[in-house]
C-alpha cells in the first residue's frame, strides 16, 4: 500500500458498549457523549439499537435529531420491524444509516436460527433491500463471520451488495480471530466478491483474545477502509476495539499504516473520561492511551531519560489525546468566568444553569481542598451529570463508627422536592450507609465489586468510587467523587440505584 488512505471511524459505544453488563447510560449521559462523539469528528455514531428498548429508540431520535456532523447510525435484525424502528428513530438525522445484521457462520445458521443458508441469504438480501427503500446509507452486517465459510460469507456480501448495501461490515463477533488470518479472510473476500468496490469494507473485532486492537490494523492493512471500535474498548464481554488505541496507533505509526482518520485526536481524553464515569466502568491504570500510567515513568532510568529528551521514552506526547500535565487551576478566588472557561477547555458544554450547579459545587471542592486539579473538576462535574430530575440526591448524611462501636448511619435523600430520612446499622459504615438508602429506595440489592481510587495524588484528594450492585440478576453500575470517601461510596451506590430504578420504571 502506497496511497495514503482515510479511515472511516464507526464509533459504537452508545450500541454494543452500552450493550456491556452494567454499562447502560442514561437518556441525557448519551446525548451528551455523542455531542463529544461528534466534537472528536467521529465519522459515524451508532446511536443504539432502537427495537429493543424504548430508551435506545428515544436515544436515536434525539441524537438524530440533534447531533450534527457525523453519520447517525441505528442497528435492526434482518426484520422488517426492526428495520422500521431503526428507520424512525434516526429518519430526522441529516446523514441516517441503518445497520442490519444476520449470523452467517454455521454454528449460528443451524443452532440459533435452525435454518438453512439459503434461507439466512434471503432474510439478509430482503432486508438490506428493505432498509435501502428508506434510506441511501445501508450497512450489512455478516454476524460471526470470522467463523464462517468464506465461501458463503462471499456468496451472501456480493448479494447484499446487489440489494443496495453500501457498507459491508465484517464483525469478529466472539473475538476468536488473529491478525494474519483476519488480513487473509479481509483479502480473500476483496478477490472472491465481484461487486466489493461497490460498498465501503468495515471490520468490528470484539477483545475476547486481547486482539481486538491488533486484528482491526491488520484489516486495515488488507485494505479495509471503515473501523467500528468504541471509547475505552468498552463492549460486549471483554469489549471491542478501542477507538483511542486504533487511532494513536494510525496517528503514530503513519510509517507502518499510510492511513489518516478525522479524529481530533484532542478530544480522546475527555471522551474517555466521560465514558468512563458515565458507565462507571474504570480505566484500568496500564491500558493504553487512557490509563492513569500510560504516560507515567517511575522507574530511575526512564525518569532520567525523559529529562534528558521527552523521545527516549514517550512515542506519543499526553497533550496529543488532551491529557495536560495536570495544571493546577484556580481556587476558591476564581470567578463563574474563570470557571465556566475552563469547562469548555475541558470539553463541556453545558447549560447556564448547569454551569451554576457545578461552579457551586467547585467552591465547595476548592474550601475543602487547596489545590485544585483538571481531573478533580472533571470528577466533580461528570459525578454531577451522572444525576437526572427523576433520581434520588443526597442532602445530608451521618456516620458513626470506630473499633468498639455498631457502625451507624443516618441518610437524608431528596427526590421531586421531597425529603426522605432513614437510620441504618451495618458491618461497617459504607454497610450502614449503604442499608439506609436501602430502607428509603425500597430496592435491595447484592454489592457487586467496589473499588475506590484518588483522582490526584495528596491526602486531600477528591476519592472516585466505582461499584457495581446486582439486582434481579442484573447489573448496574455507579459512580461517585467526593473529598469525603464515605460520601464518594454513598453517592456511587445512589448512583447505580438511581439506574436500577430507572430500568424498572421503564420495564413496568
Ligand atoms: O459483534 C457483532 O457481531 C455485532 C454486530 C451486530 C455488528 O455487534
Ligand atoms: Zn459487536
Amino acid at each position: 500500500m502506497s496511497k495514503e488512505r482515510n479511515i472511516i471511524i464507526f464509533d459504537t459505544t452508545l450500541r454494543d458498549g452500552e450493550q456491556a453488563p452494567g454499562a447502560s447510560m442514561s437518556l441525557e449521559q448519551k446525548l451528551d457523549v455523542a455531542r463529544t462523539l461528534a466534537k472528536m469528528k467521529v465519522d459515524v455514531i451508532e446511536a443504539g439499537f432502537p427495537i429493543s428498548s424504548e430508551v435506545q429508540f428515544e436515544a436515536c431520535r434525539q441524537i438524530a435529531k440533534e447531533v450534527k456532523g457525523p453519520v447517525i447510525c441505528a442497528l435492526a435484525r434482518a426484520v422488517k420491524g426492526d428495520i422500521d424502528s431503526a428507520y424512525n428513530a434516526i429518519k430526522h438525522a441529516a446523514k441516517p444509516r441503518i445497520h442490519t445484521f444476520i449470523a452467517t457462520s454455521d454454528i449460528h445458521i443451524k443452532h440459533k436460527f435452525k435454518k438453512t443458508p439459503a434461507e439466512v441469504m434471503k432474510l439478509g438480501v430482503d432486508a438490506v433491500k428493505y432498509a435501502a427503500s428508506l434510506v441511501k446509507d445501508v450497512e450489512f452486517s455478516a454476524e460471526d463471520a470470522t467463523r464462517s465459510r468464506i465461501e458463503f460469507l462471499s456468496e451472501i456480501v456480493e448479494a447484499v451488495i446487489d440489494a443496495g448495501a453500501t457498507t459491508i461490515n465484517i464483525p469478529d463477533t466472539v473475538g476468536y480471530t488473529v491478525p494474519s488470518e483476519f488480513s487473509a479472510i479481509i483479502r480473500e473476500l476483496s478477490k472472491r466478491v465481484k461487486n466489493i468496490d461497490k460498498a465501503v469494507l468495515s471490520v468490528h473485532c470484539h477483545n475476547d483474545l486481547g486482539l481486538a486492537t491488533a486484528n482491526s490494523l491488520a484489516a486495515i492493512e488488507a485494505g479495509a477502509t471503515q473501523i467500528e471500535c468504541t471509547i475505552n474498548g468498552v463492549g460486549e464481554r471483554a469489549g471491542s476495539a478501542a477507538l483511542e488505541e486504533v487511532v494513536m496507533a494510525l496517528a503514530v505509526r503513519k510509517d507502518a499504516f499510510p492511513a489518516t482518520t478525522n479524529i481530533v485526536t484532542r478530544e480522546i481524553y475527555n471522551a474517555s473520561k466521560k465514558v468512563s464515569s458515565y458507565t462507571g466502568f474504570t480505566i484500568q491504570p496500564n491500558k493504553a492511551i487512557v490509563g492513569k500510567n500510560a504516560f507515567a515513568h517511575e522507574s530511575g532510568i526512564h525518569q532520567d531519560g525523559m529529562l534528558k529528551s521527552r523521545e527516549t521514552y514517550e512515542i506519543m506526547t499526553p497533550e496529543s489525546i488532551g491529557r495536560e500535565s495536570s495544571s493546577l487551576i484556580m481556587g476558591r478566588h476564581t470567578g463563574r468566568h474563570g470557571f465556566s472557561e475552563k469547562l469548555v477547555q475541558l470539553g463541556f458544554s453545558l447549560e447556564k444553569s448547569a454551569v451554576e450547579t457545578m461552579y457551586t459545587r467547585f467552591l465547595q471542592l476548592a474550601d475543602k481542598k487547596k489545590e485544585v486539579y483538571d481531573d478533580d473538576i472533571i470528577a466533580i462535574v461528570n459525578d454531577g451529570l451522572n444525576l437526572t430530575a427523576a433520581d434520588f440526591t443526597l442532602d445530608y448524611m451521618h456516620v458513626l463508627s470506630g473499633n468498639s462501636v455498631i457502625p451507624s448511619a443516618t441518610v437524608r435523600l431528596k427526590k421531586d422536592g421531597t425529603s426522605y430520612e432513614e437510620a441504618a446499622s451495618g458491618d461497617g459504615p459504607v454497610d450502614a450507609l449503604f442499608n439506609a438508602v436501602d430502607k428509603i429506595t425500597g430496592i435491595k440489592s447484592k454489592l457487586g465489586d467496589y473499588e475506590i481510587h484518588a483522582v490526584t495524588g495528596g491526602k486531600d484528594a477528591v476519592g472516585e468510587v466505582s461499584l457495581s450492585i446486582i439486582h434481579d440478576d442484573e447489573r448496574f453500575s455507579g459512580r461517585g467523587a467526593s473529598t469525603d470517601v464515605l460520601e464518594a461510596s454513598l453517592k456511587a451506590y445512589l448512583n447505580a440505584v438511581n439506574k436500577c430504578r430507572n430500568r424498572k420504571k421503564k420495564a413496568s
